[in-house]
């Protein structure tokens, strides 16, 4: 038995690939295609193991995708491979129109024909799952309640509005086709190997080099944030158990202050790595806001636990120590990803 993964190179799937071949015998087809966000270093622990086959290839090519289908026929296909960042979106909005849309398209393409052609219980046992986020469904005001699946999509950026075109492309493959799809609608994840042009990342990373920290705004944005092996739980719930057709939240009943977030990096930085030169708070700068900079999201995430049982098993408190303490012990990492390419993104984005 095999599943194949999508973006399994990047922040999440590779923590979700890793997560995976530790409580499963199955083989797991990595297809990335290696975009500044791919890091095979990641999965530099599967070296040799035969359960983790990697494929570098792009998941706009149908020729690829079919060939791939039919090698290794895999019992499921779990999709996360997308451009991720809005404010890369922002600047370039082309590369995440023709991932995020375009190559969810062709996926699902390719995944109709090899379902229809399956038979019996291995047609009936296959599963779509399509890794999503919560920005699609917009920004919430201070007391509005979290998110629900039927929330109304009130996309805002070029990020999160083709992450649901996606979204859309894919429950209509669903009542349209019968393709049995899942979809999973998550909050922000933090963790090892999170590439550090993400918030939580970039303050570590900046902190230790005794560079600015940009806060966007007054910092008084709020996300909700979950531990990355959490989310890869949540998923695997998801395809075990999940209901065809059905969508489900994922989330880590975490509300957090961006400025707060910051504060608490800085604060574990001067416990575990204190600086000669006073306090990490010393570095914050606000910075002009975000476009269109969304105030708050916030996940209800009740379904999952009523139908699936999942909870996340860490806290904030527990998951931010381990992932500093991850950068701290792992600077040849950071230093391999920040490529000319990356000094390049920050030079432009933050000048
Ligand atoms: P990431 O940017 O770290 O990784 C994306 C991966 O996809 C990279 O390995 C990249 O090489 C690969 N990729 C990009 N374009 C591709 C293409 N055309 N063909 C094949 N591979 C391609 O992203 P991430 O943060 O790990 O997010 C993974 C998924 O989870 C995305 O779909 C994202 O929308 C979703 N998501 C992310 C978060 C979060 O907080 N990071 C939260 C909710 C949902
Ligand atoms: O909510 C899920 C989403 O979370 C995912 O779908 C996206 O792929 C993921 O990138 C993330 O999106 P955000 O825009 O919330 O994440 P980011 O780390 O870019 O920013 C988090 C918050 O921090 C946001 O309010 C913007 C702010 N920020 C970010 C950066 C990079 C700053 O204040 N300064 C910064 O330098």
């Amino acid at each position: 038995m095999s599943i194949l993964v999508t973006g399994g190179a990047g922040f999440i799937g590779s923590n979700f690939v890793l997560d995976w071949v530790k409580q499963s015998d199955e083989t797991v087809i990595n297809l990335d295609v290696l975009s500044y966000a791919g890091n095979l270093e990641n999965l530099k622990t599967l070296d040799g193991d035969a359960r983790h086959v990697f494929v570098k290839g792009d998941i706009c090519d149908r020729a690829l995708l079919d060939r791939l289908l039919a090698e290794h026929r895999p019992r499921a296909i779990v999709h996360f491979a997308a451009e991720s960042h809005v404010d890369r979106s922002i600047h370039g909005p082309a590369a995440f129109v023709r991932t995020n849309i375009e190559g969810t398209f062709t996926l699902l393409e390719a995944a109709r024909a090899y379902w229809g052609a399956l038979q019996g219980e291995e047609k009936a046992g296959f599963r779509f799952h399509h890794v999503s986020t919560d920005e699609v469904y917009g920004s919430l005001k201070k007391d509005d309640a979290p998110f629900t699946e039927t929330n109304p999509y009130e996309p805002n950026s070029p990020y999160s509005a083709s992450k649901a075109a996606s979204d859309h492309l894919v429950r209509a493959w669903h009542h349209t086709y019968g393709l049995p799809v899942l979809t999973s609608n998550c909050s922000n994840n933090y963790g090892p190997y999170h590439f550090p042009e993400k918030l939580i990342p970039l303050m570590i990373v900046n902190a230790l080099a005794g560079k600015p920290l940009p806060v966007y705004g007054d910092g008084q944005q709020i996300r909700d944030w979950l531990y990355v092996t959490d989310h890869a739980s949540a998923i695997r719930a998801v395809i075990a158990g999940g209901r065809v057709g059905e969508v489900y939240n994922i989330g880590g009943w975490n509300e957090m202050a961006n400025i707060d977030i910051v504060k608490t990096v800085c604060a574990l930085l001067d416990e575990l790595r204190p600086s000669a030169a006073g306090p990490y708070e010393r570095l914050i700068t606000y910075v002009t806001d975000r476009p269109g900079h969304d105030r708050r999201y916030a996940i209800d995430a009740r379904k999952i636990e009523r139908e699936l049982g999942w909870r996340p098993a860490e806290t904030f408190q527990t998951g931010i120590r381990k992932t500093v303490q991850w950068y701290l012990d792992n600077p040849d990492w950071v230093a391999r990803v920040q490529s000319g390419a990356y000094r390049d993104w920050l030079n432009k984005h933050y000048g």
